[in-house]
């Protein structure tokens, strides 16, 4: 795990180093600061900042980290959704990596009810790759819009360049600041208005600050600089009159759990195929170790029940024993209902290799079952928070409300794997479909290529499988390190509560 971790570190480093040493050096020496430097000074002092997917991009063509920062923080006493772009990737255009990055950043805003802050300094669309951006991109600003109507406040401050699409984040915005002799917005540069117009015009009558403060009135405040543009921002959270809605945590002194979390490390092990008790998870994250088992004798290989976690009342069901049988599934199933009629968000913990197969699972209903559990996590309204521990294989990773079933965060373990199945099984299943192939056309199969195409297979798979990887293409919110596990999930708990937390109507329960 802590080979893992290592790993997962410099992943972060390199994406805290932005576009490298030559583009930090110059951007300060213009006097500027750097995207967590605005964030740090934006937030309340010595607050966290919980940071959604900082290894974007991770083993993709693009810089680590998206060109933007983004995540969850308190500004004036109120969690916030903050995003800045990083003007030292490539002018902080917007790529492929950055848009998912930012769509994502927008949808947890929207679902969480998180007011939100751009920090804004960015050459607009990435240009090698508008063709991938363009087009989808516009959604960033209707959801920008999308956020006001919804009664969630936007805020803007402009540092810099805000150009073409990018000059409809202050545009969109219910807040926007601009900073003095720094923001230039407008929707073309002079040199594109020269080619369009023959107008010849300059930044500061095109798009300066103090001009949108006092002729376009795009500027609703006009900030000396960059500091006093944050401290701005401060003064329109503490505006906003905000509260949340969700029930506050039920205990706001919550007792610690009674084990110690450094010894989650050990928990799992190098292989993923041996599994591990999710009790002993459970026992290093919830409020005092207190574990309420529903159903402990049915349905074994998964867990479920009730605690509480920083004061947060929470249903688990978390994998004991990697395969998910018909028992599991009903069991889950009901237990989701539970979940629903007291309100209680739910926090799956995946450590699944899938839906038992086989003849004898087949003929007593696994389908049926394993339909069952996914309807349940796909209609349930409370809040789920999911976190791959381990293993997220195949029709498991559906059940267990994986990336496609819309939790409201996903985080994994830097040691977490997730794939359709395992390296091995699927070079396997690839080599017998071929075998098959080949002998049906009445030829002879060649072992020796069937070796190599195995073996290239399975490093693909592999490779293509870890946290780190999966986390590059934004499958998650993070890879965060297990002894974080508590305080992230209970970040995670308060921003989610600060929208209402309400089950499925009429959803009755229905005994498995
Ligand atoms: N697409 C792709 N690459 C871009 C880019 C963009 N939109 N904007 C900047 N870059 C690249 C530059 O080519 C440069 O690469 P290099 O260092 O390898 O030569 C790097 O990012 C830094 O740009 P630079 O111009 O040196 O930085 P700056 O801080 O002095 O200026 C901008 C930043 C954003 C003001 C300036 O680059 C610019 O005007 N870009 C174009 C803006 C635009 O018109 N975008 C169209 C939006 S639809």
């Amino acid at each position: 795990m802590l080979e893992r971790i290592a790993e997962l570190d410099a992943a972060l480093a390199t994406a805290r180093g932005g576009g490298g040493e030559k583009y930090v050096k110059r951007h300060h020496s213009r006097g500027k600061l750097l995207p967590r430097e605005r964030i740090e000074l934006l937030l309340d002092r010595d607050s966290p900042f919980l940071e959604i997917a900082p290894v974007a991009g991770f083993q993709t063509d693009f810089p680590v980290g998206g060109s933007v920062v983004a995540g969850i923080g308190v500004v004036e006493g109120v969690e916030c959704v903050i995003m800045a772009n990083d003007p030292t990737v490539r002018g902080g255009a917007v790529n492929p990596v950055s848009l998912k990055k930012t769509q994502r950043v927008g949808e947890i805003a929207l679902t969480n009810r998180l007011p939100m802050i751009n920090l804004v300094e960015s050459g607009g669309a990435d240009l090698p790759t508008q063709a991938d951006i363009f087009i989808p991109g516009g959604r960033v600003f209707r959801d920008l819009t999308r956020l006001s109507a919804a009664g969630i406040p936007t805020v803007s401050v402009v540092f810099g360049n805000a150009t073409a699409g990018g000059a409809y984040v202050p545009g969109m915005s219910d807040y926007t600041i601009m900073i003095k002799d720094q923001a230039k917005v407008f929707l073309a540069g002079p040199p594109l208005v020269k080619m369009a117009t023959g107008e010849v015009t300059d930044d500061e009558s095109l798009g300066g600050a103090s001009m949108h403060a006092s002729t376009s009135g795009l500027a609703d405040f006009l900030a000396v600089d960059e500091r006093d543009g944050l401290r701005l921002a401060r003064q329109c959270v503490r505006r906003l009159n905000w509260t949340k809605q969700g029930p506050a945590a039920r205990n706001p002194f919550p007792e610690p759990p009674k084990y110690d979390p450094e010894e989650l490390l050990g928990i799992p092990g190098a292989d993923l195929k041996v599994p591990f008790d999710p009790r002993e998870v459970l026992a290093r994250v919830l409020d005092g170790s207190d574990f309420d088992e529903f159903k402990p004798g049915y349905g074994t290989a998964l867990v479920t029940g009730f605690g509480e976690l920083h004061g947060y009342p929470v249903g688990v069901i978390a994998n004991a024993r990697g395969v998910l049988f018909s028992e599991e599934a009903q069991k889950a199933t009901q237990f989701i209902q539970l979940a629903n009629a007291a309100d209680t968000p739910l926090i799956f913990l995946q450590n699944t290799t899938g839906y038992m197969v086989g003849s004898e699972y087949e003929q007593r209903g696994i389908i049926k079952h394993g339909a069952l559990m996914i309807n349940a996590v796909s209609n349930s309204k409370v809040p789920h928070l999911t976190l791959n521990m381990g293993a997220s294989y195949g029709a498991g990773n559906y059940g267990m409300c994986g990336r496609a079933y819309d939790p409201r965060f996903l985080f994994a373990w830097p040691n977490a794997k997730s794939a359709v199945m395992g390296p091995a099984q699927l070079a396997g299943v690839l080599s017998i479909v071929a075998r098959q192939a080949t002998e049906a056309r009445g030829q002879e199969y060649d072992e020796e290529s069937d070796a190599a195409m195995r073996m290239m297979v399975e490093q693909q798979i592999e490779s293509q499988s870890g946290s780190l990887f999966l986390s590059g293409k934004l499958y998650d919110d993070g890879v965060i390190d297990p002894r974080d596990t508590r305080t992230v999930l209970g970040m995670c708990l308060s921003a989610i509560h600060s929208g209402t937390v309400k089950g499925a109507a009429n959803y009755g329960v229905f005994r498995m």
